[in-house]
This record gives C-alpha cells, structure tokens and sequence, in this order.
C-alpha cells in the first residue's frame, strides 16, 4: 500500500518503545536509577556538592582550565572575521590550522607526525579501524580502555587479552598466535598502575609486532616537559603508535595519534571518523596550541601534581587502604557495589568528591572510587581527604573489603 500523506502512517507513543528496548532501558531502571537502601540510586551520588567540597573528580591534572592565555587563543579567532572551516578532516591539509598543531605535538614528542582527531575515544576506534583487520591477531592488556576494545570490535579483529601488566603472559599469547598487533595504557585510568612498558615494548617488537600506547593519563604529566611516559623511558624510536585524549592534561576536547609520517598521509583517506565526522573548529585547535605552550613551559605544574599524588599515596596506605596507584590516578577499591555506594555516600557527607567506577567499567565485584589529585591542590585539602578517610574506615567496612584482604595476604 502506498502512503500518500502523515495522517495515514500509524502514530508512536513517546513512551513505550519495542519490548527489545524497553527490556534495555527496564534492566538499566533495576540495576542503575532505582534509589536503593540509602534512598539513592546507585550511579548518583549527591547532585550539587556543598560550597567548599573538595572535588577530585576533573583529569585536568595540571589545572590549566580556564588559563588566560588559552582562553585568549580561543577568544581571539571567535572574534575574527569571516567563515569558520566546517568540514570533515580528510578535506584539511598542509598549511591549516589543523595541520600546524599536528606538527607541534609530533614535535613535542619526538615523532615525526600526528593527526588531531575529535575525541580519544574516536582516535582509537579510527586507528583500530584503519591498522587491524580481521585476520591479524589483537594482544591487548585486559585493563586497556575501552575506546581500543571497541576499535578492535570495529575491525572484525579478534582481541587476545593478556592478564594485566603482565608481559610474560603477552610472550606466550604471541608464541601461539605469532605477529599482530600489541594494545595498552601507559597508565591505567582505573587503578593509576603504570605498565612495564620497556618489556612489553620488548617484546613486541622481537616478534615484529605493531604498537599502539594510549598516553591519555601520561601525556603532559610524566616525561620531559610533559612528553609523556614513551619519551621519558627512550621508547620514541621503538613504538608505532601513541594515542591520547586531549580531555585530560590538555584540559579540552579532542583526541590525537602520534605517527609516523608515512602513516599520517593514509589515515584521512582511510579513517571513517576523519571522512565520515566533522573536524575540530579553529578556536578549539586555537585553544589546544595554547595549551601546549603552557604544559611545555609549566614545569612546576608537573611538580606540583607528583608531590600531592605521593603525599596523598603514602597517606592512604599508611592509613591501610589498598591502592596500586603509582600515580595522580588513585582509586579507593570498594569492589562490591554496595560498598562501594556506602564508601562514595561517606565521602560526600563529608564534602569530598570522586568518581564511582561499576560495571561496565570495572568488573562486577571490582567497583572503586576514584580520585584524580591535580596539581592546584593543597596539602591541608589533601590532608583534610585523608582524615576523612581515616574517620570512616569502620563505618563503611574497609577492613573486610576483598582488597584490603588481598594485601594482608601479599
Ligand atoms: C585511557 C583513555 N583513553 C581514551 C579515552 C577517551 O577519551 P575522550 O574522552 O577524549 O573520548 C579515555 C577517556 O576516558 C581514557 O581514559
């Protein structure tokens, strides 16, 4: 039958979809939003923290948001004349704005290329898409962000995962399935664990496997000037790839690969997020080259972030808890949901604030509170989180917490 007008199409409720989603959206109302014993539904803590509350939950780890002369780099093209370059990447080329910031960053770290993308999440799924295919084996560490497993998804690929940090167990799932591709984080966004890089990259490339380091949580707090964990260790020459979201140190929002420039000249021409998505606007390139001077320049920054993190690491263990934090990343490891939901409801009577991590980001039974320490704090703001931490230990049962329990094992 053939339609000839809207009145003869059948009209949708708003409300209900299908049952194939609604049976989605019910599991997430069971598991998420329903409010639970504490009268709170499990992901939302407190709305609006009290004036004052310390917050340790924005990955601006040097605290540059907001710098003035960022904020003037954006302002100054916003006010320029004429029309902005709406466009997708694979339509930028040399000479753009795009382009000069690329080279800047390949600079900085020691490579000779890198390509700006929209998010870290699409620079991985990008990457993943061009580089892996479905014959080619994916060796990834089981903790790796999730933006590299769905690129490995995106490729048809299939993912080998090797236990954490575990090199040993990386060699021998290369000696059964033989040369691909190997993926990890320098340093791990859930637990702030930093990767054993120089073995992993060892091995890698003995068995003429291609790298790819996500420096998302490195990049502008470790290595010379910020040029992240690869460079700090001598690694640059050694590794293919390097990716970063630039929604941590960079403190804005886009994602970058650090390449080859062999590389660099393929990947508009192959990426579906460079052909198929819009590229960066000019105030927000504007913006990050600007970032990237005062990271580059703001070394105190850098030391500033490393004395809170260990003051702050060695407060915490002293006070028993069990962290494998060896960086600004500290995490709190609840590990069952309602401990860790008693842990983040304690935390914030008290005014401090981190982020819950549950399924899907952890593991079901490995839920934790995270804490990203920048490097605007002050001791006696840390000092105030770890006297809390120490004020409740008995109430939200941290003594008989798995974690707690493993350490008292090791
Ligand atoms: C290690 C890692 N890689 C990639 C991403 C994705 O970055 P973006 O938020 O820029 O998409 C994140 C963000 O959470 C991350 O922590």
């Amino acid at each position: 039958m053939t339609v000839s007008s809207p009145q003869d199409i059948t009209v949708k409720s708003k409300r209900d979809f299908p049952e194939f989603l609604e049976k989605k959206l019910q599991a997430c109302d069971d598991e998420l939003f329903k409010p639970r014993k504490n009268g709170k539904p499990l992901v939302i803590g407190s709305v609006e923290p009290s004036v004052g509350a310390i917050m340790l939950q924005s990955n601006d780890y040097l605290n540059i948001s907001g710098h003035p002369s960022i904020r003037e780099a954006q302002l100054q093209v916003l006010q320029k004349d004429g029309n902005e370059p709406v466009m997708s990447a694979v339509f930028m080329h040399e000479g753009s704005e795009k382009y000069c910031f690329e080279q800047a960053v390949a600079e900085f770290t020691g490579f000779e290329s890198s390509i700006l993308c929209q998010s870290g999440w699409a620079a991985n799924v990008g990457l993943m898409q061009v580089i892996a295919d479905p014959d080619t084996p994916v060796y990834i560490d089981f903790f790796t962000h999730m933006s590299l497993w769905e690129g490995v998804k995106t490729s048809g690929a299939t993912p080998y995962a090797f236990r954490h940090n575990e090199p040993a167990h990386l060699e021998r799932l290369i000696n059964e399935r033989g040369q691909g591709i190997v993926l990890l984080d320098s340093l791990y966004s859930t637990n702030g664990d930093i990767a054993p890089l120089l073995d992993i990259i060892g091995i890698a490339n003995r068995y003429g496997c291609i790298s790819v380091i996500d420096e998302s949580h490195s990049l502008g707090t470790h290595g010379p000037h910020g040029a992240g964990l690869v460079a700090s260790l001598g690694l640059t020459d050694k590794v293919d790839f390097i990716t970063a979201s630039l929604a941590k140190s960079f403190a804005g929002r886009a994602g970058i690969i650090i390449c080859s420039r062999k590389f660099a000249r393929y990947y508009p021409y192959l990426a579906f997020p460079a052909i198929f998505s819009s590229a960066l606007l000019s105030y927000e390139i504007a913006g990050l080259q600007a970032t990237l001077e005062v990271i580059k320049k703001d070394d105190y920054r850098r030391v500033n972030l490393h004395n809170n993190a260990e003051f702050f690491r060695n407060g915490i263990r002293n006070l028993g808890y069990n962290i494998s934090s060896q960086s600004q990343v500290i995490a709190l490891e609840g590990g069952l949901e309602s401990d860790t939901e008693l842990l983040r409801d304690a935390l914030e009577e008290r005014g401090v604030f981190g982020s819950v991590f549950m399924a899907p980001a952890t593991p079901k039974t490995r839920s934790l509170m995270r804490f990203s320490i920048h490097s605007g704090l002050e001791k006696p703001e840390l000092q105030y989180v770890l006297d809390v931490c120490e004020a409740i230990r008995d109430e939200i049962g941290m003594w008989n917490w798995k974690s707690t329990r493993r350490k008292k094992i090791e």
